[in-house]
C-alpha cells in the first residue's frame, strides 16, 4: 500500500508531482485557509506532512493522527512544532536549516538600508505626486557605513548578517545566551544583551522564536537603544513587542524599524502600519525563488528519510528515533 502524505500549503507544482509519482497524496493547491479541525481531519490517515509555520503541531493535532511518523516543516523556524509533543507520539520532526541562511540575512539587510535611508517613505512620498521641488535636506536618512551594528542571535542566519557588514565598513557586536567559539565569531565581539542595546548603533534581531524569547524587545529594552537606532526583525514575531516597540518610534525614541514578522501574522498592529518610519514586509525574508525552491526539496528529502526508514539529517527531537512509529 501506498504511504499517506498531506501538503498543507501550495508549492511548486513539479514538487507537487513528484510527490505524487511516490505517494498517495493530499495537496492544498489552492491554498485555501485550514482551521486545526481540517488540518487534523486530512492527517487523521496520514504517514507524513510537509507543512509550514502557520500549522500548529501540537498533542490534540498528533493523537487525532496515529498512522503519523513525520511532521515535516518547510521552515527553519519550528515554534509551530511542540517538539516534546511530538516525542511522546513517536513523531518525527524536522525543518529546513541553512539553505534559507544567505537570503534571510541578504533581506535583514534591505530592511536596514530600507528603513535607515527612508526609502518606503520617500517613495509614498513620490509616488502621491508631492515631489514639485528638490531640497537640500530632504528625507536625510541614518548612517550606516562606519556605524556599529549589533546583532542579537548569532546563529547561522546571524552569522550571515554580520559577514555582509564588513562590504559597509561597520564593526559588528552580538549577544547569545553562550559566546561563539573564536572560529565562529569571525570580526564580532561578544557583549552582554544589555550593553549591545546601549552600545550599537543599529539592531538585527534574529534569535528563534517561540515562549523563551517571546517580547525579548520590550519596551525596557528599547529605552535603552540610541534614538537614531534603527531596528529589524527578521526572527519571529513576538521576540519584539510591536506595542512598545510602535510607541517608541512614534515619540522619536527610535529613529525607524524594519519588520518582516509581526506578534499576530497575518495582521499587522495598527500602530505601525500608522508609521512612516516603519517598514514592513509579510514574512518573505527567505523568499526567493531558489531558496524557496531549495526549502521545498530539502523537507521532501527530510520526509522521504523519515518514511523510509533513514535518519534524517535535520531531525529536530532526536529522542524520538529509537521510539518512533513505523
Ligand atoms: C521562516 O520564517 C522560516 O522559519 O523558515
Amino acid at each position: 500500500m501506498r504511504l499517506r502524505v498531506v501538503v498543507t500549503r501550495r508549492i511548486f507544482p513539479e514538487l507537487i508531482e513528484e510527490l505524487r509519482a511516490r505517494y498517495e497524496l493530499v495537496d492544498n493547491q489552492e491554498d485555501a485557509v485550514w482551521s486545526a479541525a481540517q488540518l487534523a481531519e486530512r492527517l487523521r490517515d496520514a504517514d507524513g506532512a510537509l507543512l509550514t509555520s502557520g500549522e500548529r503541531v501540537d498533542d490534540a493535532l498528533l493523537a487525532a493522527c496515529p498512522q503519523l511518523k513525520v511532521a515535516s516543516n518547510i521552515a527553519v523556524g519550528y515554534n509551530n512544532i511542540d517538539l516534546a509533543a511530538c516525542t511522546r507520539h513517536g513523531v518525527a520532526a524536522t525543518n529546513t536549516p541553512d539553505v534559507l541562511n544567505e537570503a534571510t540575512a541578504d533581506h535583514a539587510w534591505a530592511l536596514l538600508l530600507a528603513a535607515a535611508r527612508r526609502i518606503g517613505e520617500s517613495e509614498r512620498w513620490l509616488r502621491a505626486g508631492h515631489w514639485q521641488r528638490w531640497t537640500f535636506e530632504m528625507f536625510m536618512g541614518a548612517e550606516l557605513h562606519g556605524t556599529t551594528l549589533g546583532v542579537l542571535g548569532m546563529g547561522r542566519i546571524g552569522r550571515a548578517i554580520a559577514r555582509r557588514a564588513q562590504g559597509f565598513g561597520m564593526r559588528v557586536l552580538y549577544h547569545n545566551r553562550r559566546r561563539l567559539p573564536a572560529a565562529e565569531e569571525g570580526a564580532a565581539h561578544w557583549v552582554t544583551k544589555e550593553d549591545l542595546l546601549r552600545a550599537v548603533d543599529h539592531l538585527i534581531v534574529m534569535v528563534p522564536g517561540g515562549t523563551e524569547t517571546r517580547h525579548l524587545i520590550g519596551s525596557a529594552e528599547l529605552a535603552l537603544m540610541k534614538p537614531t537606532a534603527v531596528l529589524v526583525n527578521v526572527a519571529r514575531g513576538g521576540v519584539v513587542d510591536d506595542d512598545a516597540l510602535a510607541a517608541a518610534l512614534r515619540a522619536g525614541r527610535l529613529a525607524a524599524a524594519g519588520l518582516d514578522v509581526f506578534e499576530d501574522e497575518p495582521k499587522v498592529h495598527a500602530s505601525l502600519l500608522a508609521l512612516e518610519n516603519a517598514v514592513l514586509t509579510p514574512h518573505i525574508a527567505s523568499s526567493t525563488r531558489a531558496t524557496r525552491e531549495a526549502m521545498a526539496k530539502l523537507a521532501m528529502r527530510n520526509l522521504d528519510d523519515v518514511l523510509q526508514g533513514r535518519r534524517p539529517a535535520a531531525l529536530l527531537n532526536p529522542d524520538v528515533w529509537d521510539h518512533r512509529r513505523h
